[in-house]
């Protein structure tokens, strides 16, 4: 008995032996042969990046089979921190922010992940993922060793990074490495302790053997402030830079080890009001060659760009703010619908030389519908809809505060007041210091008078009488996502100035569009309106081409029927529930709502994006489909929209 337990346990413990040899699980450098090694054989990855937060999670599978089809071992992927601690201390990781779930999929389709949790990631996202309550706190030192923002950041990274940890690659997951910050090198703080800080965080949590890395921008100012002993330094660039020049830079901060571009640049974001930006197919194919010749490591960015729903885009300050459009489209290989595209096909003709592409077809593009037009019904102005988007009732305050001290982080507040005098002929309206963040919509007795915009409308005329209710409904666009102006406070800075005096008293209203629709209003409670119909006149849907003469350029002077209002629509189950695009033809500018979901913003008066990309699974087969849609400045006379089967991002913009 004795023996044969003995036995059993010697048997046992040499498997186990065994085992661990056969499968050691490791990701590492080989320094001398400057490569990666996986389970101690050498590796070279080719991946794409791709955001789970920009996709619905229905579709995950979906864009992670063609991304696995195409040829590719690894994706890169970014995790939002606003995204998912949108208010301090509540954490959400559920349906479409289940990053495990997500890594899952992953594993599944025989995808390893490149993980970058930031805290910061750029990303062109809202703030670049940080959230905004960082900002209650006044002149906080974002991305520095500022104690309130470690703080922060030691709290999330102990929610989220043991979360990750499961997935790590010598613990029997996919994730292979993880980058530390994000282009650091590009922030002016340019502070070691901060990153030493994250070093020490990262290490704590995902123990001493995993992959840490850092990405810069490629020049060496750059890579002087990105960088830090201890976690192996990468690059960035596109196809505009030599890619010999770009890795010799590499090579003054790593002498040794892998090439990495960790982000190869298939593509670009458009911003609105400025032309539509795209990267051409031969170009990135020929460079993507070059570089996997050389036995470099590639990322591309981004292989899937999906959308940037609700109130998610990021915005850039250079010369003055430039918000950025909806759709994350980024003219990758794949489209915003997860759609493959030649630059697709050029690319896995690529991969194929230099590694076995999988078997079987490649999954087709999904199907897409024309539901024709649906008309709307004009439900009110905001100004008279408080009762409902604001059931808590205003903050009273003698000056204005800005929506982080209110703590409504994104979308809209309404401000109020009285007139303090008499002004029939009119006074300007002033926001000294350009302290509109973003756009202020400005109505005096529920009558629409005109607007203020960040650095390029600070003053406009206002006129009415003594005691006359004074609205401005103050947009935040999306705050911004790089640079050293990341402390983007939104709202009305300071003070507001019509003529001389200083308007002060302000009732002030956090307007929560979207949690009065999640409760089913506008739709819900109204017994007495028609059906709209579907489709005007014979033809179910005309081509853009045949609508071209018929569009209806909104008239854009203020007045009666202007002004942020609220319409209200249905689209009728007709048994099918595909990707469908929403085209909003003579609108100027607000928010769209299907069933509950905030689409993001449209803005067609500026393009270049014309059309909202609508997934499928959004739209019920059997139930009335709810719209609602917000429109900031004036809706068309006729006022419908457009469901068409193809996206249009590229219209020719500046008609207002
Ligand atoms: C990842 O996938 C591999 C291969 O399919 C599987 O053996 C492993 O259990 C998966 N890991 C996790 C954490 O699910
Ligand atoms: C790229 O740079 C290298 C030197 O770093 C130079 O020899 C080469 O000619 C450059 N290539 C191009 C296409 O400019
Ligand atoms: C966008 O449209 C303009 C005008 O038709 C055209 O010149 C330009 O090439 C287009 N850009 C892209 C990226 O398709
Ligand atoms: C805005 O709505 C309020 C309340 O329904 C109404 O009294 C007012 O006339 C409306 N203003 C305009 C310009 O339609
Ligand atoms: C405001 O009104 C004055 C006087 O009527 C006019 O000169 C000025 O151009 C107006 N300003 C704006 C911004 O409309
Ligand atoms: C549309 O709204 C109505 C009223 O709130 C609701 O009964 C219906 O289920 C909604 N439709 C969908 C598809 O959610």
């Amino acid at each position: 008995m004795g023996l044969k337990l003995l036995l059993a346990v010697v048997w046992l413990v040499s498997i186990q032996l065994t085992l661990s040899s056969a499968e050691p699980r490791s990701f590492s450098i080989d320094y001398k042969n400057n490569c990666f090694l996986k389970d101690g054989k050498p590796f070279q990855y080719v991946s794409g990046s791709i955001h789970y937060s920009r996709i619905p999670s229905y579709y995950w599978k979906d864009r992670l089979l063609k991304m696995y089809m195409t040829g590719l071992n690894a994706i890169q992927v970014y995790v939002p921190w606003n995204f998912h601690e949108p208010v301090r201390g509540v954490y959400g990781f559920q349906g479409d922010r289940d990053l495990e779930h997500f890594l899952s999929l992953a594993n599944q389709t025989g995808l390893l992940v490149i993980l970058r949790p930031g805290p910061y990631i750029c990303a062109e996202w809202e703030m670049g993922g940080l959230p905004a309550w960082l900002l209650e706190k006044p002149n906080i030192h974002l991305r520095t060793a500022d104690a309130d923002y470690l703080e922060a950041v030691s709290s999330w990274f102990a929610v989220l990074l043991p979360r990750v940890s499961k997935w790590l690659y010598s613990r029997g997951g996919n994730i292979i490495s993880v980058q530390v910050e994000n282009e650091y090198g590009s922030y002016f703080a340019c502070d070691y302790n901060y990153l030493r800080h994250l070093q020490t965080l990262f290490r704590s949590f995902l123990g001493e053997d995993t992959l840490l890395f850092t990405t810069d921008g490629n020049t060496d100012r750059e890579m002087m402030c990105g960088t830090l002993e201890g976690l192996y330094a990468t690059v960035d660039f596109g196809t505009d830079t030599n890619v010999s020049a770009a890795f010799a830079r590499q090579r003054r901060f790593e002498p040794k080890g892998p090439l990495v571009n960790s982000e190869f640049y298939t593509g670009w974001l458009d911003h609105w009001g400025e032309a539509h930006a795209s990267v051409d197919t031969m170009r990135v194919s020929r460079m993507l060659e070059e570089m996997l010749a050389m036995g470099a490591n590639v990322n591309m960015y981004m292989f899937e760009g999906g959308t940037n729903f609700g109130y998610w885009n990021g915005a850039d300050y250079d010369s003055r703010y430039r918000s950025v459009v909806t759709s994350y489209d980024y003219n990758a290989p794949l489209t915003e619908a997860g759609d493959p595209t030649d630059k697709l096909l050029a690319i896995r003709e690529v991969i194929s030389k230099f590694r076995e592409i999988p078997e079987g077809p490649m999954p087709p593009a999904t199907p897409k519908m024309e539901y024709g037009f649906v008309t709307l019904q004009r439900v009110g102005n905001v100004s008279g809809l408080l009762d409902v988007l604001t059931p808590q009732g205003p903050v009273q305050s003698h000056y204005p505060l800005t929506f982080e001290e209110i703590k409504h982080y994104y979308g809209f507040v309404l401000y109020r007041t009285k007139l303090p005098q008499s002004i029939p002929d009119g006074q300007p309206l002033i926001s000294p210091r350009n302290g509109i963040h973003d756009r202020a919509y400005v109505s005096v007795n529920g009558v629409y008078q005109g607007l203020l915009e960040r650095d390029t409308g600070l003053v406009m005329n206002v006129t009415g009488q003594e005691g006359d209710q004074l609205d401005v409904l103050v947009e935040n666009m999306g705050r911004v996502n790089f640079g050293s102006k990341i402390n983007d406070n939104k709202g009305i800075m300071g003070e507001l100035i019509l003529g001389s005096n200083v308007l002060t008293d302000w009732l002030i209203f956090p307007v929560d569009l979207d949690g009065a629709i999640s409760r089913g209003w506008p739709h819900s409670g109204m017994h007495h309106w028609l059906p709209p119909h579907l489709g005007d006149g014979p033809a179910l849907y005309e081509t853009p081409d045949s609508l071209a003469g018929d569009e209806e350029m909104p008239d854009l002077l203020a007045g009666e029927g202007a002004g942020p209002t609220v319409y209200k629509g249905i689209l009728p189950p007709n048994g099918i529930a595909w990707d469908t695009y929403i085209k909003l033809i003579g609108w100027t500018k607000g928010q769209v709502w299907v069933n509950g979901v905030n689409l993001g913003r449209f803005w067609p008066a500026r393009g270049p994006q014309q059309t909202l990309y609508v997934p499928g699974p959004l739209l019920s087969t059997t139930r009335s489909n709810n719209i609602t849609v917000l429109e900031l400045e004036k809706a068309p006379t006729t006022t419908r929209l457009l469901f068409m089967d193809r996206p249009q991002l590229n219209a020719t913009m500046g008609k207002s």
